[in-house]
């Protein structure tokens, strides 16, 4: 029998192991387990607290998630006021805030650190001896609300803080900003469509309004992320530098973003800026510009602060990536699953570097609420979304020939009907013959990280559709080369191509073939989690939603998705048919993690461009033999994969003596 002090023992256990792979993940995103192996021992650390319920201490990574609803939120008046910054526009006012500061320092030398202002939301987060204790909202900046139990459920947001032995004040407070990576953003807006809820505008507005949410259950799923960038003892700053301080959060457990740099002069301050710039839409979250604060801590107090914001740092906002265009007309698309998406033609109009002719108007509601017509002046934006989209009608413009536009009544490409579901804001064809949904299915089942067919592009796509020559993706392996070589600019050698292509697909992983089948929310991962824990397609279709629903990646809204694709009698002839024709329905060796030793258990890091792959492709088969990709070369990881223009992450393997593979190389790997 175990008794209450050996259970006792293998809790503290279990949380230090579950510490170590949060932070393994969520701050230095180099895991060392998967996803399924890190919730087993958090099941298991749950199950054990449950039977020794007074063992349960608020650091505990259980007490992340799935606390009761907040009734309201308690006021905090903070120690220190949470100050705004004065902003830059240019550099003309950058150079003039060092000025400034040159003046109050009398001489004195000045370094500046310049950071990424990242668009979020900030927060203050107390941790009473090394134990979080409790997460503030800004507020009004000197009474915020306490929202501790939806910080909880940040995994970056350590819950003791780690002191490598240091001795550290009692008190301390740790200031940064929350915010919603764009990956997760545009997940979450799709969702809300889904579900009938409005879009938040922007990633900023979507950390605010998940952070403020009275469940933190739905805190838990929106994957928040935390960078921390002040720390405060009491109400002093611990370190003689603001540098000191970011490094010593970093080795504390908090995520501090990597994008910093020590400044000798305002001119490198300046050099840091111009480079951000250009990187800004590489990062996987928004930043509206940058901010410089004095290096010294003691010249901090020194200068002190105005009412509003402290003289010793400075917002340096990067020019808004708007611009004003007019709306030539609006024509509605269908997607594949019927989803009607009015989309803005615009005049050419440059905005970022790039000429933009769409804006996507995303439903109806979305046009109701812009009043846009067609032939309006807008103004667009390039913000955490790949399209840009209409922030607002110009309505001085307005010469009154412009014409209202309203949502069509059936289907524009099939005329079929259209269904919109009572408190769903989108629109769908529901026609099952529609040729619009069958173009964006085939082109899905064809595309790269799903069949690869390489050269089935849209205008084939379309006459193949148009010819009636294929219902569905099955019909593309009944194709003979006399039909393709038919097809509009289709010479003999292309149709052979094609043909080929279309025979080398039959061999693709079984985690392709999920993905490829189109099944609601089951995107790439999902398919490969599922290909992995069913083994064959045959086995995945007679899965009971309960079934599906115990696999610890998948929540239920997937399991009802893929139950009830696999519940259509269409679906099923599909899948037969697909079968019949020699597409690999279950998983063989090469795809199985544990038979696959080259690759199983094995951590890739990838840099640069390898020509004959996309970084997608390359991931996918890493993954789907079981190895893992993680972002940061270290001593851990077994192969660097480096492609043309590889960077320091090259280099830092080389330093670390870590195998290093090219194309060929991967290419042999492969086998
Ligand atoms: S320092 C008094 N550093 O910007 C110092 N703020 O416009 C104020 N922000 O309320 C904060 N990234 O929410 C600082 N690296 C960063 C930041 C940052 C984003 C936000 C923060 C603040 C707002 C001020």
């Amino acid at each position: 029998m175990a008794t209450a002090q050996t259970i006792g023992k293998e809790i503290e256990k279990l949380r230090e192991e579950i510490r170590r792979h949060e932070e393994l993940y969520y701050v230095k995103d180099d895991p060392e387990i998967s996803d399924a192996e890190y919730d087993q021992l958090l099941e298991r650390l749950k199950k054990l607290e449950e039977e020794q319920p007074q063992l349960i201490t608020p650091d505990s990574p259980t007490q992340r998630v799935g606390g009761r609803p907040a009734e309201g939120f308690p006021e905090v008046v903070h120690r220190r006021p949470m100050l705004s910054l004065d902003n830059s526009y240019s550099i003309e006012e950058l150079r003039a805030f060092d000025q400034r500061c040159q003046k109050l320092a009398e001489g004195r030398a000045l370094e500046y650190v310049a950071e990424l202002k990242i668009d979020g939301v900030s927060i203050s987060l107390h941790y009473d001896n090394q134990i979080l204790a409790r997460g503030v909202t800004r507020g009004d900046g000197r009474i915020g609300e306490e929202v501790t139990q939806n910080v909880r459920t940040i995994r970056s947001v350590p819950l003791r803080l780690r002191t490598n032995g240091e001795s550290v004040s009692k008190e301390l407070e740790v200031r940064g900003e929350v915010f919603i990576p764009r990956s997760v953003f545009e997940k979450t807006n799709a969702d809300r469509e889904e579900q009938g809820e409005p879009r938040f505008a922007n990633p900023r507005n979507a950390a605010a309004g998940t952070l403020r949410q009275l469940d933190s259950r739905i805190v838990a799923t929106r994957k928040l992320d935390l960078f921390a960038y002040d720390l405060i003892a009491g109400e002093r700053k611990p370190f003689a530098t603001h540098w000191e301080a970011l490094n010593w959060l970093e080795r504390a457990g908090f995520r501090v973003n990597p994008h910093r740099e020590l400044c000798r002069s305002i001119e490198e301050v300046i050099e840091f800026c111009n480079r951000m710039e250009t990187q800004r839409d590489d990062l996987n979250y928004e930043i509206d510009g940058l901010v410089v604060k004095v290096n010294s801590t003691a010249l901090q107090d020194e200068f002190g602060a105005t009412q509003k914001a402290p003289r010793w740092a400075a917002a340096y906002k990067y020019p808004a990536r708007q611009a004003t265009t007019k709306v030539l007309d609006i024509t509605v698309q269908v997607g594949r699953t019927g989803a009607l998406t009015p989309v803005a033609n615009l005049e050419p109009v440059l905005l970022a570097g790039t000429t933009v002719s769409r804006a996507t108007l995303h439903n109806a509601d979305e046009i109701k609420r812009l009043g846009v017509r067609i032939g309006d002046w807008v103004l667009i934006e390039k913000g955490g979304e790949v399209i840009p989209k209409v922030l607002k009608v110009i309505e001085s413009q307005r010469t009154g020939d412009e014409k209202r536009f309203r949502m069509p009544k059936k289907c524009p490409v099939c005329g079929g009907e259209i269904l919109k579901v009572e408190g769903e804001v989108v629109a769908r064809c529901v026609a099952a013959d529609c040729a619009a949904q069958l173009m964006g299915r085939l082109l899905h089942f064809a595309s790269r990280r799903a069949m690869r067919i390489e050269g089935l592009g849209e205008s084939l796509v379309d006459q193949m559709v148009e010819k009636k020559m294929v219902r569905d993706a099955g019909d593309l392996y009944q194709l003979t080369l006399e039909e393709i070589a038919g097809l509009e600019r289709m010479a003999k050698k292309s149709a052979e191509n094609l043909l080929a292509q279309i025979e080398a697909s039959k061999s693709r992983d079984l985690s392709n073939l999920i993905y490829a089948l189109g099944i609601r929310h089951v995107g790439d991962r999902t398919a490969a989690i599922l290909a992995r824990h069913f083994g064959s397609l045959e086995a995945l279709s007679e899965a009971s939603e309960t079934a599906l629903d115990d696999i610890p990646e998948i929540g239920l809204t997937v399991a009802q998705s893929v139950r009830g694709w696999f519940d259509d009698a269409g679906n099923v002839d599909l899948c037969r048919r697909l079968q019949t024709a020699g597409v690999r329905t279950k998983i063989e060796q090469t795809e199985n993690t544990v038979l696959d030793e080259r690759f199983g258990g094995k951590q890739f890091v990838l840099t640069g461009t390898l020509p004959g792959y996309s970084r997608d492709e390359v991931r996918a088969m890493i993954e789907s033999r079981g190895g893992r990709v993680t972002s940061s070369v270290s001593k851990k990881t077994d192969y660097v994969i480096a492609g043309d223009e590889a960077g320091s992450k090259l280099d830092k393997a080389i330093s670390l003596g870590v195998t290093v593979l090219d194309e060929a190389g991967f290419r042999g790997m492969l086998g």
